[in-house]
């Protein structure tokens, strides 16, 4: 045991966060680079009426290094940070606080999560992207595929979100249930929570927009291969998994924590075992 009283600590909150895999994550990380004595990452539920508390606290625990922020504190943290980074300010939302000796910045590493591995696959640049639903992760993917320059609809089940969301980011949307089809689109991003337990049985939307042609994104991780991942690969689609969104958003806070490189390969294996999917 390497943990000492110069350890840094890092710690995911949210509510529910008892199944969070970013201690697992980070910690393989921490123990590849050997500075798992450095740094330790912990997770605690935590209510929303708490989070202002939590922030004080690390005000005065100069080694709390780090804050994760989960469903629902992404937007409540906003409030209680000396300093917002550009892009998580326009996102106006925040999954990664990182604590210098009492200034806390907020950051947001969900929209690289996304568009990273999409890229993996293709550019964005002019490709023309539904997202469907328009929550908190919609938000801040969307915001990612138009700073590079993708061409956005949002499309989610409650038409009011749908429209707000478009609003704030400028792009078009609509009704999810007055769509037709989706074959003017390159890529199909789910980003709601259809398709996790207990709606791990049913689609986002209809089976038969899926075509041969398209790129679907999951944001959905566990189970790692939803419904709808199945479907699109049995159709001839290429797929992406949410475990890659949740990998990429969760390195480039490693880096930000600990300004070091992300050992990347390390923090996937560590995700993957987790779900007992090998891929050496
Ligand atoms: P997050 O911050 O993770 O995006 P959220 O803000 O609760 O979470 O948003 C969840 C999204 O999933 C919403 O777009 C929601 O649609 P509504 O705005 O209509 O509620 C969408 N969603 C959840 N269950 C759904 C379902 N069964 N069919 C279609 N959309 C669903």
């Amino acid at each position: 045991m390497n943990i000492s009283a110069k350890t840094k600590f890092c710690i995911i909150i949210g509510n529910p966060v008892d199944h969070s895999l970013s201690p697992l994550m980070h910690n393989a990380a921490y123990k590849e680079l050997g500075i798992d004595h450095k740094f330790v990452f912990l997770g605690t539920n935590t209510e929303v009426k708490d989070v202002k508390k939590i922030t004080d606290a690390m005000r005065v625990m100069k080694n709390f290094r780090g804050l994760t922020c989960t469903i629902p504190h992404k937007i409540e943290i906003v409030k209680y940070l000396d300093e917002i980074d550009e892009v998580a300010k326009k996102i106006g939302a925040v999954n990664t606080v990182v604590n210098s000796n009492g200034i806390l910045k907020g950051y947001n590493t969900d929209w690289v999560g996304a568009i990273t591995p999409i890229e993996k696959i293709t550019s964005l640049k002019n490709k023309r992207i539904a997202i469907i639903g328009a929550g908190g992760a919609a938000r801040a993917i969307g915001y990612g595929v138009l700073f590079k320059d993708a061409k956005l609809t949002i499309f989610n089940r409650t038409g009011e979100k749908a429209f707000q969301l478009g609003n704030d980011l400028g792009c078009p949307s609509q009704k999810l249930y007055e769509v037709k089809d989706l074959r003017d689109f390159d890529i199909i991003i789910n980003a709601t929570s259809v398709g996790m337990k207990p709606q791990e049985n049913i689609f986002p939307f209809p089976e038969n927009f899926i075509q041969k042609n398209h790129i679907v994104f999951d944001i959905v991780y566990s189970p790692y291969e939803t419904l709808l991942l199945k479907t699109a690969k049995k159709i001839g689609a290429k797929i992406i998994h949410g475990l890659d969104m949740l990998l990429h958003q969760g390195s480039a806070q490693f880096e930000l924590y600990t300004n070091q490189k992300a050992p990347i390969k390390v923090m996937e294996q560590a995700l993957l075992y987790s779900f007992q999917i090998n891929n050496t």
